[in-house]
């Protein structure tokens, strides 16, 4: 670390203009949709790991809009790439073919593991989910499908549905026909047996779920590798061998969610599936994908997409738009020349070094998990009994925020500290925000 935690300054001014922004959307915009911070903080611009809010305070942000902003704000190549289109024509719909989304598709095919090379692009992460399920079902031609428990799937009726956190549910349990395995949650283990003897017994109780929760002939599963929303989950090794041949087995296909952990943030691998030595049948992504264009994509093998050919029409009116698709071409090649996963690991190895530390000097750290610049560390009020330390949580929200640093919240039980810098921060950006986070445990440790 650069500095000694003392050393690091109170920064930020109060930030009065951010509070009248914050008012006006109260006031126009569904309260449902919640907002970081007693004092909300309205970014109004960014350059590289660094965002300013409306009063002028800046900030490190180590959250890079959920995981969204992969390579940094206003990367100059994607500024340019995304201007120099718009100039020309931003939409013409996918009723003609589009070159950016074809050399897109190209590409696609190109990073993903092997066998997936047709895409169908659209809007978010909800959406790539939706048609993930869909092509399922026309593959297989079976209805049940199965979620992991503690996923976050999306915002559209059947997405929340199969999001496994009640947090993020509302009335949503209407779309028929999912089911909810157990997901590996090691440090809260569901079946309370331990990870050294447990012969990943969650795994295989997919089999039984299957058995006795549905008709016995399932469309899929959908899981995140690393839950995202559920607070970085992270399977053991055997994990998804396990349940890709359970959903196999019983007729359905495996779908890797990586709208988190896509484009390389874990690290090693450009998508976190191949951690586990998994080859998805269909993979799902959005997030990174653009760097903040509003864009999703769901891959698969041209036998499974060519099913959705004989049964009806489709089209996605913004989907593999040329605006959106040139916004993600320009950051794949931004990732391939400045923060591939060589990268992400080097600086993930660097982070969770730091993160470990904390953990040896802070009792409030129950668990650091993660893989590359995706990891956690969930809070809890005592090792033993492993209560989730959620006030503590907020206090350390406003302590690494009044340092000028900005990082993120996750897990069912709203104790878990999600840290994900775009992946092309640096060493510096590291020791920086390590050390705001050492001075910030500190002072939250004090405070108890
Ligand atoms: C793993 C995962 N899947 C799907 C989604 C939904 O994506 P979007 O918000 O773009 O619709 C999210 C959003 O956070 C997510 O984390």
């Amino acid at each position: 670390m650069t500095q000694k935690p003392q050393d690091v300054t109170f920064a930020i001014k109060p930030n009065q203009k951010s509070r009248a922004i914050a008012d006006k959307q109260k006031k126009h915009i569904w309260s449902a949709v919640s907002l970081f911070y007693k004092d909300p903080v309205a970014i109004d611009k960014g350059e590289g790991l660094y965002v300013w809010d409306a009063d002028g305070n800046q900030y490190l942000d180590f959250f890079g809009g959920i995981l969204t902003t992969s390579v940094g704000y206003n990367h100059p190549k994607i500024v340019k790439r995304i201007a120099e289109q718009a100039a020309k024509v931003m939409h013409t719909s996918t009723l003609y073919p589009i070159k950016n989304m074809a050399d897109l598709g190209e590409k696609m095919a190109e990073i993903t593991p092997d066998g997936l090379d047709t895409s169908f692009f659209t809007n978010s992460g909800t959406e790539a989910n939706e048609m993930a399920v869909l092509a399922a079902r026309e593959y297989t031609g079976n209805h049940d499908f199965f979620a992991l428990r503690h996923a976050y799937s999306g915002s559209s009726n059947l997405t929340k549905t199969m999001t496994a956190q009640h947090t993020w549910r509302f009335n949503s349990n209407d779309a028929s026909g999912i089911k909810y395995t157990m997901n590996a949650y090691c440090y809260r283990c569901p079946l309370k047996l331990k990870p050294e003897s447990c012969g990943t017994a969650c795994a295989q109780d997919f089999e039984n779920a299957v058995k006795t929760m549905s008709s016995g002939r399932i469309a899929g599963i959908l899981c995140e590798p690393i839950q995202g929303v559920g607070g970085f989950i992270t399977p053991p090794p055997d994990f998804f061998k396990i349940i890709a041949e359970i959903v196999r087995q019983y007729g359905g296909v495996f779908i890797a969610d990586e709208v988190q952990g896509g484009f390389g943030r874990t690290g090693k691998h450009w998508f976190s599936i191949s951690h586990w030595g998994v080859n998805p049948d269909i993979m799902t992504m959005a997030k990174g994908i653009a760097n903040g264009m509003p864009m999703g994509n769901t891959i698969t093998r041209a036998e499974i997409s060519d099913c959705l050919k004989s049964e009806a029409l489709l089209l996605s009116t913004y989907g593999g738009n040329p605006l959106a698709t040139a916004a993600s071409l320009a950051t794949i090649e931004v990732l391939e020349e400045e923060a591939g996963p060589e990268h992400v690991e080097k600086m993930g190895n660097l982070l969770r070094k730091g993160l470990e530390k904390l953990y040896e000097k802070y009792s409030l750290i129950g668990e650091v998990r993660g893989k590359g610049l995706m990891q956690a560390v969930e809070l809890v009020k005592d090792r033993q009994t492993k209560e989730p330390a959620v006030a503590e949580l907020m206090h350390l929200f406003e302590e690494t925020k009044a340092r000028g640093l900005l990082i993120g919240k996750g897990g069912l039980l709203g104790n878990t500290v999600r840290i994900t810098p775009p992946m092309t921060c640096n060493e510096d950006h590291i020791a920086k925000a390590l050390d705001i986070l050492d001075v910030s445990f500190a002072a939250v440790q004090k405070a108890r």
